[in-house]
């Protein structure tokens, strides 16, 4: 089978390529390189172009039969989003609609979609199932919520079958140790941490200990990016079986603390990490935590790496190899 990955040179996707491959995969990659990595791509054909290009998805999809769709090419700050929504919209929004009518034009009738927890915005309950109310709270998630609801009618007019993956906290780094987070800039949490327990920042700030919390710093679901590639795996193999449409929450169900984050990150580490103490960052709920049980339960999902500390280390072995061997410059 050949799987189109959209974005495959980015975090989440070049982990996915490795992934396919390794399972004997055929693989394609379309990455503009805004925010991707040429040699993160760990095999399959490239093509450099970007989704909304005619040309760039014709030559995706056109050279040799097409049996699947990843799409991970999303740009993924939210406040990002709330300063700049036209690009937000014109790349998660209107251009992943082009993709879906080349899927359309090409006859691809297959689509797995990274969706977020953001589309919930502030939760009314936790954990969050999939049936909770949709209410974003930026652009960012509202522009995955729009892309979610197009496909359901995408799906009713055109037969075009997807699964909407709501990833939560997406985190750590191929357990191999060949592929890890890459951003530019960095904005997440344990990457941060991690760079700041590198030497490579003065410090992680903490953003807010005043929530409605255990110590007062919010908690998430941070799920290992490996675990996510096999729920995509698994999310295409179900829809290649004829599988109907289908959404999933994807997290742990074990929310941590900002602070546990960091004290984990402490002992994965050996040495105190520099920490201070900000104002919150908007938009910021205190709580996020996935009930993925419908994920285990109707695609066989079996997450591997559930413990925090494991998630860190892996992210810490790439930290540590990163800071020798990225180019000058990157540094997050
Ligand atoms: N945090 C800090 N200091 C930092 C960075 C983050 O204290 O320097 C805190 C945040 O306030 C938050 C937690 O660490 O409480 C996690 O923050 P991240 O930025 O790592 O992740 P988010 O929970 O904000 O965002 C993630 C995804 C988004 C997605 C969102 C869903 O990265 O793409 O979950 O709500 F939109």
């Amino acid at each position: 089978m050949h799987v189109l990955v959209v974005g495959g040179a980015g975090y989440i996707g070049s982990h996915m390529v490795k992934w396919l491959r390794q399972r004997g995969f055929e693989v394609t990659v379309l990455d503009n390189l805004s925010n991707g990595y040429r040699d993160a791509v760990k095999g399959g054909r490239f093509v450099h172009g970007d989704l909304g290009e005619r040309a760039a998805l014709d030559e995706a999809f056109g050279r040799a039969p097409i049996d699947g769709v990843m799409h991970f090419a999303s740009y993924i700050q939210v406040g990002e989003s709330v300063q700049e929504p036209a690009k937000y919209y014109l790349n998660n929004v209107s251009k992943t609609q082009q993709l879906l009518d080349a899927m359309r034009a090409y006859r691809v009738k297959h689509f797995i979609f990274s969706s977020t927890a953001a589309i919930f915005g502030e939760p009314e309950r936790t954990p969050i199932d999939e049936s909770h109310p949709k209410q974003p709270i930026n652009p960012y998630g509202r522009g995955k919520w729009m892309v979610e609801q197009m496909l359901q009618d995408y799906d009713a007019a055109y037969g075009l079958k997807s699964v909407c993956l709501r990833y939560f906290n997406a985190a750590g780094a191929d357990p191999d140790g060949e592929l890890g987070e890459r951003h530019q800039p960095e904005t997440h949490l344990i990457p941060l941490v991690l760079q700041a327990a590198a030497g490579r920042r003065s410090h992680i700030t903490v953003f807010g200990d005043d929530y409605e919390t255990p110590d007062g710093t919010c908690i998430r679901d941070y799920i290992h990016v490996d675990d996510l590639c096999q729920a995509h795996g698994l999310a295409l193999q179900r829809l290649w079986a004829g599988g109907a449409s289908a959404v999933y929450n994807l997290g742990n169900g074990n929310g941590f603390s900002v602070r546990e984050v960091i004290e984990t990150a402490e002992a994965v580490v050996g040495h105190a990490i520099p920490v201070q103490y900000g104002v919150r960052r908007p938009g910021d709920p205190a709580r996020l935590v996935a009930d993925s049980r419908r994920a285990r339960t109707e695609l066989g999902w079996e997450p591997r790496y559930t413990d925090l500390a494991t998630i860190i280390a892996h992210a810490w072995r790439w930290e540590t190899r990163a800071t020798v061997a990225r180019p000058a410059g990157e540094n997050g």
